[in-house]
Formats: C-alpha cells, structure tokens, sequence
C-alpha cells in the first residue's frame, strides 16, 4: 500500500478533495486504476504517482479540451497512462480492449470543472456570456439552445422542476416560450431573474435551471446510475470506488445506491426470508466526506462537493 506523498495539487487546475480521494482508494503500487472523469488529470497524475514503478490507469473523459491538458500533465507515465476520449458509459468495452480483467480502483468526480465553468463559449456558466450549449461531449446533437427553443413548456418546468428543485419552474418556463429564440446564457440568466426577482439567497436565481439544464443536456443523472452499477461490478474484491458529488440530487443516487450494495438481499417470497445475494460492497464512508475550509478557499467550486467510498466484498 502506497500512500501518496503529495500534499499539493500538481495539475494546473485545483482537483477538488484531491488528498481525500488519493487516500480513500489505498493506492496500491502496480494496481490498475480508472479515473472516469479525467479532466485535467490532476486526480488521476496522483494515482499514477502512487502506484508507481509498474502501476496502470484508464482515464476517460468525453470533453477534447480537457483532455489536452491531461495528456500533458500526464506525458511524463507514457504507457502507465491509457487516456481515451470515450465517454465512462463504455467502461466495460476499454477495459475488454486493454485485456484488463478487473480494477484495484475507481474513482469519479462529477458534474462540470471549474475549466469548464470558466469557458463562455461552452456555456455552462451564467457569470460568462456564452452560446447556450452545456455538452460535455461537443459530438453529441443536444445542447441547452435547443431544449430552450425547442422542447414543450411542461418538458421545459418539468426538467426545471426535477432536476433543479426550482419551485418557480412553470412561470420561467412560461417566459421562456413568450421570449423565444433565447440564444445567451446571459440572456437566459436575465429572465429568470426578472422571474424569480433578486432573492436574499446566497446563490444566484439562474443557479438551479442552469443546473437542470446541464444535467438534461448531457443526460447526467441517469449516466450516473448506470456507472455506479457497472463500476462496482468492474472492481476486483478489496478495490476501492470513490465518487464526488455536487448536488443533493447526485449526492441520493450515490447514497442509496451505494447502501443497497452493502445490504444483503432477501427473498420476500420465502417464509424463512433467506439470503439470496450477499452484500456487494463495504461502506467505508458512512457519512460523506466534505472539503475542509482550504480546500474551499483554493477551490470555491468544492464547497458542496461530497465524497463517497465503497470497498468491493470478495466474490
Ligand atoms: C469535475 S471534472 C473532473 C476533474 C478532474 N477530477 C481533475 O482532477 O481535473 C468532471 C469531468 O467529467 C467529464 N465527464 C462528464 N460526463 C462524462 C462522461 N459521461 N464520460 C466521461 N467523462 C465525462 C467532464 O467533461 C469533466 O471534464
């Protein structure tokens, strides 16, 4: 076991909970390794750091931008690094590809970066004017412009509504349709703020739609759900599948998912109630681990992330 002896963020971006996650996997040296949400590797180059000489990683992430800069931070592990610009839904295929039969470790950092966020033209953020497109993966066709401009106005309160907890989703939804074709993100933030008014609350009034759109956009929380599955089934017995969150939304999918792997399932039909299949997993996190105030202060993105562990039981 090798803990990493890297205090400082290496990668020109401010990976968020970075020491937390290096500690939860238990890096082993020549272990196999995914990050699945590579970004600008800073995650990832501490892994490969830990499980030095001989040790491997797959890092996947659909968005090209942010796999330029990893690839840089990561030139220096030449072969130990296998970075493809595939989306994690492919998990199990690279794996197949690699002859890799199961991983010592996984790790997922949700939602969009800071680097993201920060890139108007990606249109992610309302604090920068932008085109309204919120695609991870700029292949893909559906972008925040055309479900603005397109879609019904039950689908657009209801993607509000489900995906933002906005209350106020059926009147901006309403003066959306009457103010159509919205191109912006800034004009997009300026309407639902003449709808929801300058509240005393802390975040902006754009805050919860812009969310909802991002998650409807790239289809975010199903993606997760099907991860979650597919990355406990590819961990070897003892490895170890850390996962941040950013919103309450993703935070429950990962909660009770993570929950009913560590219960053993039982067959209601049977008067003895016997076991039918043990506990998939160990919870190592009861409760989530947070950033502590530096973290914040280096990172103010970090501020609602949350970080949940699970250990794969023995087969
Ligand atoms: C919060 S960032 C990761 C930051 C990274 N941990 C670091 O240290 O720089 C999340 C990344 O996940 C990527 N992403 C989103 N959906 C994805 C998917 N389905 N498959 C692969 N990557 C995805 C985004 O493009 C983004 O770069």
């Amino acid at each position: 076991m090798v803990t990493p002896k890297t205090g400082n963020n290496p990668s020109p971006h401010i990976s968020v909970l970075y020491q937390e996650v290096l500690e939860a996997l238990q890096i082993k040296a020549g272990g196999l390794y995914a990050d699945l949400t590579l970004g600008a590797g800073g995650h990832a180059k501490g892994i490969l750091d830990a499980n030095s000489p001989d040790g491997k990683l797959i890092g996947l992430d659909v968005d090209p931008q942010a796999l330029a800069i990893a690839r840089k931070v990561l030139n220096n592990f030449g072969e130990r690094a296998n970075i493809i610009q595939a989306s994690y839904l492919t998990l199990e295929d690279q794996l197949k590809y690699l002859s890799w039969k199961k991983l010592d470790g996984i790790t997922l950092d949700l939602g969009a970066s800071s680097m993201q966020f920060d890139t108007a033209k990606r249109g992610f953020s309302f604090s920068h004017d932008g085109p309204l497109d919120m695609r991870f993966d700029p292949r893909n066709d559906l972008t925040a412009e055309m479900i603005v401009n397109n879609w019904g106005k039950q689908q657009i309160a209801d993607i509000l509504f489900q995906y933002g907890e906005e209350r106020r989703s059926r009147k901006i939804a309403d003066e959306i349709i009457a103010n159509r074709p919205i191109t912006s993100t800034k004009q997009l933030a300026e309407l639902i703020k003449s709808v929801i008014g300058d509240q005393k609350s802390k975040i902006h009034p754009a805050t919860r739609s812009f969310q909802a759109l991002r998650i409807a956009v790239n289809d975010e929380l199903e993606s997760v759900k099907q991860i979650l599955h597919t990355s406990i089934k590819c961990l070897a017995p003892g490895g170890r599948l850390a996962v941040i969150s950013f919103h309450s939304l993703e935070d429950r999918i990962v909660k009770n998912i993570f929950r009913d792997a560590s219960k053993p399932v039982r067959d209601s039909a049977d008067p003895m109630n016997r076991i039918i299949r043990e506990p998939i997993v160990k919870l190592i996190t009861k409760k989530p681990i947070v950033p502590t105030e530096k973290n914040i202060k280096e990172n103010p993105r970090a501020r609602s992330a949350k970080l949940r562990v699970v250990e794969k039981c023995a087969d």
